[in-house]
């Protein structure tokens, strides 16, 4: 594996793999591995000849009091799994680099962007659109890799790539959990051992919601109940906000009656932990 922190260095290699007709796949990180991660490098290096892993904590994606400065980075062990997982180029480039200074340009999926975690995070997806797309141009990846765990990022980036024509497939992979239904994430570490007991209720709630949602169908204000009585039973979690939406638009429904996501985001401590399940489809 090779560390590259160079935009050049990497245009050249790709370059190079282009020209004799390897498959190229890039896992946007930000770096601090966990199985959710690893998961999608495996998925990419069956699929690919060469895979690119980029880990850079994008400062445009957190909101001023956010945790940009706080948020959890361990670049030693990152490319000891990378490496483990046969990745080709782990990509770091520092923020200079990405963001040189009389940099101006930014990206935003419009109508999606301001719903869900949108609402309590402007700026933020915007943030997520603009790096992806310039890393999408560094690397000119045949296939993306991304997690459905950020479902709403996931479906801006497959809007952004549809939108902007870019010739990339968008490949989305199941969420990775801990044996407790915790949903893997790098902000979990921000958790205390109570807390940290306490989050799989989360899921917990979402799973019962789901259940009667396919079971039932008709109106979602049940299902919506369904999900914050549980929660609130569990304790200790204060609800931002949980919302059923279309898997495209994300647009709230007022019935189930197709394929839909469950999405949520709650506050636990310092943490704030999303999660998500779809209703009625299996896969984004
Ligand atoms: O999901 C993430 O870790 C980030 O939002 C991403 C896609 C790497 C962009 O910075």
């Amino acid at each position: 594996m090779k560390n590259v922190r160079m935009i050049d260095e990497l245009r050249e290699a790709v370059r190079a793999s282009r020209a004799s007709e390897e498959r190229i796949g890039l896992v946007p990180t930000m770096g601090f591995f966990h199985e959710g991660h690893l998961s999608l490098m495996r998925r990419a290096v069956e699929e690919n000849d060469i895979v690119v892993v980029s880990v850079f904590v994008n400062p445009r994606q957190f909101g001023p009091g956010e945790d940009f400065e706080r948020y959890p980075r361990d670049p030693e062990r990152d490319e000891a799994l990378a490496k483990r997982e046969g990745v080709h180029y782990l990509f770091s480039p520092p923020e200079e680099e990405m963001y040189p200074g009389g940099y101006m340009t930014a990206v935003e999926v419009k109508g999606l962007s301001g719903k869900l975690c949108g609402k309590t995070r402007p700026g933020h997806f915007s943030g997520v659109a603009t790096v992806v797309a310039k890393l999408l141009n560094v690397c000119s990846p045949d296939s993306l890799y991304l997690g459905q765990k950020d479902a709403q990022q996931a479906v801006i980036l497959k809007r952004m790539v549809n939108d902007l024509n870019m010739d990339v497939h968008v490949e989305i992979m199941p969420t990775v959990r801990e044996e407790d239904g915790l949903a893997m994430s790098s902000r979990n570490r921000y958790l205390s051992p109570d807390e940290r007991a306490q989050a799989p209720a989360f899921y917990r709630a979402l799973l019962e919601a789901k259940q009667l949602a396919e079971e039932k169908g008709g109106s979602v204000l049940p299902v919506l109940e369904k999900f914050k009585n549980r929660l609130a039973s569990a304790g200790g979690m204060e609800l931002e906000y949980v919302e059923l939406v279309s898997c495209d638009k994300l647009e709230p429904l007022d019935r189930i009656e197709g394929p839909a996501v469950l999405a949520g985001a709650v506050r636990l401590g310092k943490a704030r932990l999303i999660d998500n399940v779809l209703i009625n489809c299996e896969r984004l």
